[in-house]
């Protein structure tokens, strides 16, 4: 989709997106225009497991350094073994940026993330996701009406109006980034959340947190932020289920998302390994909610549990409060230490779960006929204001 630079720039920094309705139309328009999807065909269902390995690998080998394939950590075993790099969502985009002789670049993963890697990646650079439907749940718990008509609502407010800078986490749509782009705001990741939270309550004395609640409030919390200046802002309640006078003493507005994934996770749970297990460390995500995060021993981003799990000592006992997939891997990894999932009950974030081999082959054989399927772009114009929002990050951290 191609919208006129000058739509995006009538709109002043900073002030109410009803300045210029034509921009909520952009920015809706944009989540869907990305998300036009192909459909697998019917003859790559039901093959047999061997045949998906080998019709990938000679994909793959006749492509050869013109691809580059990204595996999340939370991506099966079944296809995180093609990967050429694994990693969580930002390294993942940055490595996109870092291969510009990639053509293609086959992100496994859910939606959000590659579109940052569209972003982030050069304009000869081909972003495809093999699959359309794996999206993230919390990302669509944020849809880009909802957040424009929040941020309305609350520049209608005296006392509020142009106090607050609106941070997205990076699980959330481009058009989302760019609003933050557009609008003086930042994008998150749970490795760098305290910095941006730090960063923009120097800029405002409020902050828009989105869509994760649960990140917003743990590291507000972790920040010394106490609770009772922190709000929740749920999108079906008219200013968000608050007063203005509410609206105006807190500093902290937490928008009603949550990952389905992280918030299973419970202090019972917490108190069952550790009656097991003495000695145990329990390792969470900041997604978890703040009682889990109390609990735990230690807390951050994918990355960092990874990173906590591969640097500890023979013999240490890990309780991980995270995506299962990534749970089994550390445990095979890492037969010298005790590494088990904090829920008994199996939780794979089902979308990510949705790139199946199938799809792999299918859109790597496309390819290299030089047919492209499921291509994510961003279009340009939310692009360049998802990458002002992106860079404020980058800058800061
Ligand atoms: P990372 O940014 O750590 O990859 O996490 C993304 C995510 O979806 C966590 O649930
Ligand atoms: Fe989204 Fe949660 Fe899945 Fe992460 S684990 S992609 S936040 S649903």
């Amino acid at each position: 989709m191609s919208v006129p630079i000058a739509i995006v720039e009538k709109v002043t920094p900073g002030k109410a997106c009803d300045a210029d309705r034509s921009l909520t139309e952009l920015l809706y328009h944009t989540e869907m225009a990305s998300k036009v999807a192909s459909h697998l065909p019917k003859k790559y269902m039901g093959l047999a497991d061997e045949e998906y390995t080998a019709r990938i690998l000679a994909a793959k080998a006749k492509l050869g350094t013109k691809l580059v394939i990204l595996g999340h950590h939370y991506q099966r075993d079944e296809i995180i073994r093609f990967a050429d790099f694994r990693g969580d969502s930002l390294n993942l985009a940055r490595n996109a940026a870092e291969h510009p002789e990639a053509e293609y670049i086959v992100f496994c993963g859910v939606h959000f993330m590659a579109e940052s890697a569209d972003i982030l990646s050069g304009p000869h650079q081909k972003v495809i996701l093999p699959n359309m439907s794996a999206g993230c749940s919390m990302a669509d718990m944020a849809p880009t009406d909802d957040v424009l008509q929040c941020w309305d609502e609350l520049q209608a407010i005296a006392g509020v109006q142009g106090q607050v800078t609106p941070v997205t986490y990076i699980n959330s749509t481009a058009a989302l980034k760019a609003f933050c782009g557009i609008n003086e705001g930042a994008v998150c990741t749970s490795s760098n959340a305290k910095a941006i939270l730090a960063w923009a309550l120097k800029q405002r004395p409020k902050v828009l947190f989105f869509p994760d609640q649960h990140l917003g409030r743990n590291t507000a919390f972790a920040m010394g932020i106490p609770l009772d200046e922190m709000v929740v802002w749920d999108p079906v309640q008219p200013l968000g289920g608050n007063s203005e006078e509410t609206l105006r003493k807190a500093r902290i507005l937490l928008w009603k998302g949550h990952c389905s994934v992280h918030k299973r996770f419970t202090v019972e749970q917490v108190r069952e390994a550790r009656a097991k297990h003495p000695g145990i460390k329990i390792l969470v995500h900041p997604e978890c909610t703040l009682e889990v995060v109390q609990e735990a021993d230690y807390t951050g981003s994918t990355e960092y549990i990874v990173k906590t799990v591969r640097e500890s000592a023979a013999g240490s006992q890990w309780a991980i409060g995270t995506e299962i997939n990534l749970v089994n891997r550390l445990a095979k990894e890492h037969r010298d230490k005790l590494v088990f999932c904090l829920d008994p009950v199996i939780c794979p974030c089902s979308t990510m779960y949705r790139i199946h081999p199938a799809y792999l082959a299918w859109v790597l054989e496309e390819m290299a006929e030089g047919r492209v399927v499921n291509q994510v772009a961003v279009p340009e114009q939310i692009a360049h204001w998802a990458k002002v929002a992106l860079g404020r990050m980058l800058a800061t951290v």
